[in-house]
């Protein structure tokens, strides 16, 4: 059932939102409102991942549950589909399948633009923002002076807050922002915060530089510095940047171990922004991990930023991340806006050999978008090869079995635009070339590289494809998410054929097939 479909006039109710006037004393002015085209159907538009109407999306913020909503604010920029005065975003969601735009939550002020950061239910009314019969939600984010900046100043990060008295319609910012200031680091921002029960305080992490430092409070105004980790930990191959921490159970005795996401720019395993994590302990006061190997979340290109939602009802910890990456996110072919986020996804911990590792999946409720068109099993023989025609995978769910480990796949469109993915069992490499899938010449760094995915981790046995495709992305879940895959693609033309083809010596089996079309969420 589609609940929250936006009609053109809703849309037009979004524009004349955001062309309203901002609060006084903002910075920034009208908004002009572009004339509609055919709602949400513009080339490249995506029909089941979330989209800003119009102009530069990035990073999801915020992500709160309160009420029976679900709260996604995000990076935006309403003037440009490129970055430039950075304000929050706003949808909601009742089951993290259907949204609705609102208009924006927060606008740059004298203290700066509003970057990347979280929000709270405060409950208690710790904050005394709101009463005890109606809590306040709290945004914390950081603030960039950009004009501190050009001075060439390096204390021109700061972490303020504002609330909200009618779960997210309107913001007013505290009176006495910032409330944590600034002692001089370069990159010091996207606070991450949420309730901590054993100590009953408030923890904030955030990024300062190469590493994350941990603050308490009581109140959410009032912030004292705890501790600080990875200055010596994961990969350092740029700038630290959207921290998350959260605790979750292992897979058997139910042991609780915390979950450190940072995501870094550039320094991905496949080049530019990628998002690592750590697995390890914290008491309240510090974060330790004795993780050797650095930890990826998704080793495609396009999962940038990703934090997870607090005040989850239902005990899952989900998490949406911005499918882009800063080498090409200003420059990717669209038009109206710019820039998707992944589909939800839920996180779980899973044991591989003696080491913990992260899971992320899709969402259990986004199986009601897919219908199931066709489905069967076959087998090739060694050089053999067969394709399978579906006038519309630019916008499904693909998925098989297969106890082989070396096939490839393609996506093909009549142009000879190609999409092709490879699980090469001699390399012990899962690998995507995205290099003939359509646009790519837009800049150098989007297509020439071959993502590089080491399936070496992954235990023998049955391995298990699943494939969302959405006009201008792909995302491969392997085994239930214990690897994925996410990337952007701008094919000229749908892909109507898929290819298997068997590049081994031996008989490859493909069981349960299966390509579901995905209905528009739009
Ligand atoms: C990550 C990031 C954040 C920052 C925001 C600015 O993509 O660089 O660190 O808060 O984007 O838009």
């Amino acid at each position: 059932m589609r609940t929250n479909i936006i009609y053109p006039f809703m849309f037009l109710l979004v524009l004349f939102a955001f062309s309203c006037k901002n609060k006084e004393g903002d910075m920034n002015t009208e908004i002009v409102s572009k004339p509609e085209v055919s709602f949400f159907k513009e080339p490249y538009r995506p029909q089941f991942h979330f989209t800003p109407t119009e102009m530069w999306m990035n990073d999801p913020n915020g992500l709160v549950f309160n009420n029976g909503i679900y709260h996604l604010f995000y990076q935006y920029h309403p003037e440009d589909i490129v970055w430039g005065p950075m304000h929050w975003g706003h949808a909601t969601s009742k089951d993290l399948v259907y949204w609705e735009h609102k208009p924006i939550a927060l606008f740059p002020d004298e203290n700066g633009y509003i970057f990347s950061g979280s929000a709270v239910v405060d409950r208690n009314n710790t904050s005394g923002l709101g009463t005890q019969d109606n809590p306040p939600l709290v945004a914390i984010f950081t603030y960039h002076d950009i004009n501190k900046e050009k001075d060439g100043s390096d204390d021109f990060q700061t972490q303020g807050i504002a609330y909200s008295l009618d779960n997210g319609d309107s913001w007013t910012k505290y009176h006495a922002n910032p409330v944590l200031g600034n002692e001089g680091i370069r990159d010091f921002r996207d606070p991450k915060v949420f309730w901590h029960e054993p100590t009953q305080s408030w923890i904030m992490v955030l990024v300062a530089g190469d590493r994350a430092q941990f603050y308490r409070s009581d109140d959410l105004i009032d912030w004292t510095f705890l501790s600080e980790f990875g200055k010596n930990a994961g990969a350092h191959g740029g700038v630290w940047e959207c921290p998350d921490l959260f605790p979750l159970k292992t897979p058997g005795s139910g042991e609780e171990k915390w979950v450190l996401i940072i995501s870094i720019n550039p320094g991905a395993p496949n080049g530019g922004s990628g998002t690592q994590y750590f697995i390890g302990e914290f008491n309240g006061t510090t974060f330790t991990s004795d993780q050797k190997e650095d930890k990826w979340i998704d080793w495609g290109t396009d999962n940038y930023a990703g934090i997870t939602y607090n005040n989850e009802p239902n005990n899952q910890r989900i998490f949406i991340g911005w499918m882009s990456n800063w080498a090409y996110a200003r420059d990717t072919p669209t038009e109206e806006w710019r820039s998707a986020m992944t589909v939800p996804r839920s996180l779980s911990l899973i044991k591989l050999g003696d080491i913990y590792e992260l899971t992320n999946y899709p969402l259990d409720n986004l199986g009601t978008i897919f219908k199931s068109e066709l489905k069967k099993d076959f087998e090739l023989l060694a050089g053999d090869s067969e394709t399978i025609d579906f006038d519309h995978y630019n916008q499904s769910e693909i998925r098989f079995k297969t106890p082989n480990r070396n096939f490839e796949i393609s996506f093909n469109n009549s142009l000879g635009e190609q999409l092709l993915l490879k699980l090469d069992g001699e390399k012990g490499q899962f690998l995507l070339d995205r290099s003939k899938s359509g646009k790519t010449a837009f800049k150098e760094e989007f297509g020439k590289n071959i993502q590089k995915l080491p399936i070496t981790t992954i235990p023998d046995g049955e391995i298990e494809l699943r494939v969302l495709m959405d006009w201008s992305s792909v995302e491969i879940f392997i085994n239930g998410g214990q690897r994925v895959m996410t990337a952007q693609l701008f094919p000229n033309e749908n892909y109507t054929k898929l290819t298997f083809k068997n590049s081994s010596a031996e008989i490859l089996t493909i069981n349960k097939f299966e390509v579901s079309r995905a209905e528009a969420i739009w």
